[in-house]
């Protein structure tokens, strides 16, 4: 059997929508019995070790997501060819991780917006805002993570009518 495709979340700190976006996959992928690896990390290093920020755990838990054993990391050179997909919350996330990237794999760069149906392309930072940014970001990442999963569905790797809606 072909290993689950492994899909990499990337934001600034890797404390906020990234870590988000790694939950809500996670929990989503089981939900839809679609076989994923998800990790996350940021581009940059400044918060590596740190849980997720309260804030984001406190919105994400209410919703039924599991932050536990989350830890913050800076993206690393064998990222890009470890994982299938790798996916940036912002455009400055995906400028930075074009730089970094070989060419070879510079095609596994995408916005996570991209699988969503929503008008916005970007995961806007919650960190210096207020409550409700984490909210929104929160209902920006389930369209995006239903999105991929339900593409992913089309090759019948998982089944997108699990998530009921
Ligand atoms: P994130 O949010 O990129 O969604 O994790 C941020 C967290 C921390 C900082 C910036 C963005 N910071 O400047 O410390």
């Amino acid at each position: 059997m072909q290993d689950a495709p492994k899909v990499l979340m990337v934001c600034l700190g890797n404390i906020c929508r990234s870590p988000t976006a790694e939950a809500v996959l996670r929990h989503r992928a089981a939900l839809a019995n679609c076989p994923l690896q998800v990790d996350s990390a940021g581009t940059l290093g400044f918060h590596k070790g740190a849980a997720p920020d309260k804030r984001a755990q406190q919105a994400g838990v209410a919703r039924g997501y599991d932050f536990s054993g989350i830890h913050a990391r800076q993206v690393v050179a064998s990222d890009f060819s470890d994982f299938d997909l790798i996916l940036a919350a912002d455009h400055t996330n995906l400028q930075d991780l074009k730089a970094l990237c070989p060419p070879e794999y510079q095609h596994k760069l995408q916005l996570m917006l991209s699988f969503s149906d929503r008008a916005e392309q970007e995961v806007p930072d919650p960190y210096y805002g207020s409550d409700d940014g984490f909210e929104q970001v929160l209902d920006m990442l389930e369209a995006a993570c239903d999105g991929l999963i339900k593409q992913l569905s089309k090759n019948k790797k998982c089944d997108y009518t699990n998530l009921g809606n």
